[in-house]
């Protein structure tokens, strides 16, 4: 090989895997082995995509609908998106703000790439969403990565982005509910961080892609608040759509060209067949099967939030939404990685550990998600209570 001639960008150095595929690949090798794993590490709905959906996507098969849309999308479903916006939460909004993309994943990168530049600054929360500082790594932007804790519901407030905003800040990022906590940041809040960011000079950007899984309580979307700021969203969760691939950015107006021209670069659209069978989710029929399953999630998070508490992980913050249960090992453990291992290995139970989500403390936590039916959580609470008690048993003959 030519001594000339480099290996991978040195961005790739800060854009990290995965570590929950490690936890993954060891629970797929010891079911291929008969073992009987439950599933507590999943960030996707365990439930198959509602039928309505299904029999869309079918019929746009059948009707030979595999061409490509319009980079934006297909204008019937900016125009549902929008409409429901205007049923669920009042808002009333153009379409044409409304950019179909691959996913939250594929707005994520529109957002990065139409706003960051070189060398500027994005304030995240650690813990967050772990790809949200890899797409402003890959715009070549900084990622300011702010420690959060209980005392503000593991979210950032206006004055944790006034102490770490700088002239080079170009935006400001929250997911609410958020990805590992679960916890929703207040509507006040989100005005507070709004009007810093803005007194700064720079975009807030709220991810809302578990916006529909609240519990107890609803949650306004920020596009309620002003009409420049850019929201992410996904059919992924709420509707139940993972491997479809379908999501969408609603960005200020003076951004929407742009977003559109990278869109039509790096994707060309979302996947057709898919958008057709998104465009039945807003159905009633389709909506009534959708918060029946938000209600077994709620009915989840209540047997499982105490159930932890109860074996001794601290969960201070009760989460209103999303499926995760974000929750302090440290009484078990000075290795949360560590500990997810040995507790797929000895009790077949598998979680995510702390490290997929930031560098604040990740060796004191673990998450839990509750993406699997309420017997089988039943059976994984009942096999980590006996690992756990195994394990003390296992510690106090050490020290006699
Ligand atoms: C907070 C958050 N944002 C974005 C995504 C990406 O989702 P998708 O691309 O499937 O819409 C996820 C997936 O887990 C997530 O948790």
């Amino acid at each position: 090989m030519s001594s000339l001639r480099r290996g991978v960008a040195d961005r790739m150095g800060d854009i990290a895997p995965f570590y929950v595929m490690d936890v993954l690949a060891r629970a797929k090798a010891m079911e291929a082995q008969g073992r009987k794993i439950i599933h507590m590490e999943v960030g996707e709905p365990d439930f198959v995509t509602a039928a309505p959906i299904i029999e869309a996507g079918k019929r746009a098969l059948e009707r030979g609908l595999t061409h490509y849309t319009a980079a934006a999308g297909l204008p019937q479903l900016r125009q549902a998106i929008a409409g429901f916006y205007a049923d669920r939460c009042g808002v009333h909004l153009s379409p044409d703000r409304i950019i179909v993309t691959p996913g939250a994943s594929g707005a994520l990168q529109l957002v990065m790439g139409t706003l960051v530049n070189p060398g500027d600054e994005v304030i995240l929360a650690d813990p967050g969403y772990p790809c949200n500082g890899h797409f402003v790594r890959l715009a070549e932007g900084r990622p300011i990565n702010v420690a959060v804790g209980p005392e503000t519901g593991y979210q950032l407030t206006d004055q944790l982005v006034q102490r770490f905003g700088s002239p080079h800040t170009r935006a400001v990022m929250v997911a609410s509910p958020s990805n590992p906590t679960g916890t929703v940041v207040a509507d006040e809040q989100l005005r507070g961080i709004y009007r810093t960011a803005t007194d700064l000079g720079a975009y807030l950007i709220v991810d809302e892609i578990y916006h529909g899984l609240v519990y107890g309580g609803t949650s306004q979307t920020a596009l309620c608040m002003a009409e420049d700021v850019f929201v992410i969203n996904s059919f992924s969760k709420y509707f139940g759509m993972t491997g479809w691939r379908v999501g969408w950015l609603v960005a200020p107006a003076a951004f929407v060209g742009a977003a559109d021209k990278l869109a039509q670069n790096i994707f060309l659209a979302a996947p057709t067949p898919a958008q057709h069978a998104a465009l039945a989710a807003f159905e009633p029929g389709t909506l009534e099967i959708l918060e029946q399953r938000r209600r077994e999630f709620e009915a989840r998070r209540d047997f499982l939030l105490p159930a932890l508490r109860e074996l001794g992980f601290r969960i201070p913050v009760e989460p209103q939404g999303a499926f995760y249960l974000y929750a302090d090992c440290s009484r078990f453990t000075a290795d949360s990685f560590a500990f997810a291992i040995d507790l797929l290995e000895q009790a077949g139970v598998a979680i995510t550990p702390g490290k997929d989500f930031g560098r604040n403390s990740p060796e004191r936590y673990v998450r839990f998600a509750y993406t699997t039916g309420l017997e089988k959580l039943q059976e994984g609470v009942e096999r980590i209570r006996e690992y756990l008690g195994k394990e003390r048993g296992a510690r106090n003959e050490a020290k006699e």
